[in-house]
């Protein structure tokens, strides 16, 4: 995939990035992990910058990470959610836009429960968007920090073989790990019950390396990985599923079911609905990287904040420097 023309000003879904975009992402991620450990957590490469969080959905890991990074980098925070602000009087989100671009915000990061709401928003700014989550269309941030929690574990993704189960037709996570995964040559399979998987849904991602299996015992099987999505009950009618303890008999990752594979790494963007997708014992056990992936949100955040902010590229040998006299 060719490198875009013109540097992009905006993180809306990792969609159309290279191979070569998301290895520097990552790589800048792990530098900057590295750099805020050395600097004992305070860092000044955004000092005198403004970024906003404009959240019109619920969150805690996300808008929090944002918040904890953006500080980090010596940035000032601002918070707004839908209902603090002037959304709750009616004012339409382009009009909300336009108020913080007159603001001079260096970035706005948005979660909006309408697929495309963010890709919108970014055609009215003159600042850079990032999207902290869009309905049911994307969460790049969660992937990338999805991507870089797995390539800890696993080395290079390449050849790797990534189950994620669950959920999938309201999965924002899913998608974007789909196309995340797959550009840094992974495999992806895709596992749930056929109302929240329809047939054919790995051809949305037209040719990439992402197959369909309903059959859980297979696909575990088949893993090096695997990631349970959320049950997102706000964002499915009714009839998709019996009951949660059928759902959990045959695509939960039990205690029972995952005595058969102790050693594969389990991950869950959160949160979770305990004893429904992932056993509490599972979840919180020695095969679980949820909490790591809450960690690596921070630094993954950072570089995107960096990325986002025209920082992207640092030169690396003096950010190491900077940090050790920071
Ligand atoms: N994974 C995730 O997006 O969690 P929050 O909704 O808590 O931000």
């Amino acid at each position: 995939m060719t490198e875009p023309a013109v540097p992009r000003r905006h993180l809306l879904d990792l969609e159309d990035f290279s191979a070569a975009e998301l290895e520097a992402m990552l790589q800048l991620a792990g530098e900057v992990r590295d750099a805020h450990g050395r600097a004992g957590g305070k860092l000044g490469w955004l000092r005198g910058s403004v970024l906003i969080t404009l959240f019109y959905e619920n969150s805690t890991r996300t808008r929090a990470s944002f918040e904890i990074a953006g500080k980090a980098l010596g940035a000032e925070v601002v918070n707004l959610t839908a209902s603090s602000s002037s959304v709750a009087k009616g004012e339409s989100l382009r009009d909300t836009i336009a108020t913080l671009d007159a603001l001079a915000a260096d970035a706005i990061i948005i979660r909006h429960d309408q697929s495309g709401a963010v890709e919108a928003a970014s055609r009215w700014s003159r600042t850079s968007i990032i999207n902290a989550g869009d309905g049911w269309h994307a969460h790049p941030t969660q992937a990338l920090l999805d991507l870089f929690t797995l390539r800890e574990r696993l080395g290079t993704l390449a050849g790797k073989r990534i189950l994620v189960v669950g959920d999938i037709q309201h999965s924002r996570v899913a998608r974007s790990n789909c196309w995340g995964l797959t550009a840094l040559g992974a495999q992806v399979m895709l596992c749930g019950p056929p109302t929240l998987l329809p047939p054919g849904f790995g051809a949305a991602f037209r040719g990439r390396a992402v197959q369909v299996e309903y059959n859980l015992e297979r696909a575990l099987a088949w893993a090096d990985a695997v990631m349970a999505l959320r049950l997102q009950h706000e964002r499915m009618g009714s009839g998709h599923l019996p009951s949660l303890r059928e759902y959990r008999s045959i695509y939960g990752l039990s205690v029972e079911r995952m005595a058969g594979y102790p050693h594969l790494p389990v991950l869950h963007p959160g949160p979770v609905n305990g004893g429904v997708e992932l056993d509490p014992a599972i979840a919180h056990g020695p095969q679980s990287l949820v909490g790591r992936q809450v960690q690596n949100g921070t630094p993954v955040r950072m570089a995107v904040l960096l990325w986002a902010t025209g920082r992207r590229n640092l030169d690396l040998g003096s950010l190491r420097k900077e940090a050790c006299h920071a």
